[in-house]
């Protein structure tokens, strides 16, 4: 088998030098890379999101050059993987299948892994990387929202996949009595077509300014059926629990500090057989979304969705991607909730 030597920087995960390994070298790897405390706490700060190599570092108050040897030993036994954001390299748990011949010992190993507590610095320090990265989306929005339509212009034009969408949503096969949530409606152009077809409607955004556009877009089309709740998903739990029939994010995801975590809230907001909806960019290298558009991550990779849809207990059902004019691509993905 062949693997990767690793070294991480900021921006540079790997200076590749392919090797080759025996069985017996890979175990030892894994071996290796699970005998260190610091190590083990790392692959347990990943269990939920992935962070940069500097967000690393602040959670686990090491210098760079020392994480970057961690790093290096758990990809070595391929037990972090990377995402390139334009100039910054991420790290996340490796996804394990069930083709890779130490996939029992990967599983057993990140169970245990799970048990481990986040030491209170740590957790505090998370607490405020999340904070910090949910403030930047939002004071976007909060400065920008008159701006709506200019800005996002810049990366998709409505217009180009909004026939699309509306094809996928009619072909979901819910019954008109169904209850839906739209998560960040922005101008509330999708969310008047929902609440013209679904009985119940409840709109989700974290910027108050955001909202009200959404709500006068509904206001102005005299219909009633839609509910407005300022916050995110982790606060619609607190009311929809099980509530839901069909969950949309239509580019939003890229905005959301914790995307993997708003998968799990999804999943306990839909009903048993529920669908979640995401309309969403796909990978990219356009840094200047983040100034231009308040973008958070650089659109995410089909199989990132997937697998974090699969640890929530949500099964890919179908998908399509639409290429824009400008070199982004969206993709359409559809997940029900299935019963464990
Ligand atoms: C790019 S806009 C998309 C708006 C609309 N869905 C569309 O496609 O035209 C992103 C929207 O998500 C909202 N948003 C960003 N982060 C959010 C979060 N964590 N929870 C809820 N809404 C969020 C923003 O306020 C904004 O309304």
């Amino acid at each position: 088998m062949r693997v990767q030597a690793a070294v991480a920087t900021q921006s540079q995960p790997f200076l590749i030098a392919d090797e080759q390994v025996t069985p017996a070298q890979q175990l030892a790897q894994l071996h290796k890379a699970l005998a260190d405390a610091l190590r083990l706490q790392i692959l347990r700060l990943l269990k939920n999101e992935s962070f940069g190599v500097l967000e690393l570092c602040r959670l686990v108050a090491i210098r760079q050059s020392a994480l970057s040897h961690h790093l290096k030993v758990l990809a070595k036994a391929e037990l972090v993987a990377t995402r390139r954001e334009g100039n910054s390299i991420f790290y996340r748990r490796a996804f394990i299948t069930d083709d890779d011949p130490l996939a029992d010992l990967k599983r057993a190993a990140f169970d245990a892994v799970d048990t481990l507590e986040i030491p209170r610095e740590q957790a505090e320090q998370l607490d405020q990387l999340q904070q910090e990265r949910s403030e930047l989306s939002l004071s976007f929005f909060q400065k920008n929202a008159e701006r709506f339509s200019e800005n996002q212009g810049l990366i998709v034009e409505r217009e180009h996949y909004d026939s699309s969408l509306m094809d996928v949503v009619e072909g979901l096969g819910l019954s008109p009595a169904a209850c839906v949530l739209e998560i960040g409606p922005g101008e509330g152009r999708l969310l008047v077509e929902l609440a013209r077809r679904f009985a119940s409607v409840t709109a989700v955004d974290n910027s108050k300014d955001m909202l009200d556009l959404s709500r006068a877009a509904i206001a102005a089309d005299g219909l009633s059926n839609v509910e407005f709740l300022l916050g995110e998903t982790a606060n619609a739990r607190e009311t929809l629990s099980g509530a839901a029939d069909l969950v949309v994010f239509d580019m939003v995801l890229h905005h959301i500090a914790t995307p993997a975590s708003t998968f799990r809230d999804v999943a306990a907001l839909l009903k048993e057989d529920g669908l979640l909806l995401v309309i969403e960019l796909c990978s990219h290298d356009q840094d200047w979304v983040r100034n231009s558009c308040g973008d958070l991550w650089l659109g995410f990779d089909e199989s990132e969705l997937d697998q974090w849809a699969a640890m929530s207990g949500l099964r890919f059902e179908q998908g399509s991607n639409l290429a824009l004019r400008n070199g982004f691509q969206i993709q359409m993905r559809v997940f029900r909730k299935h019963a464990n």
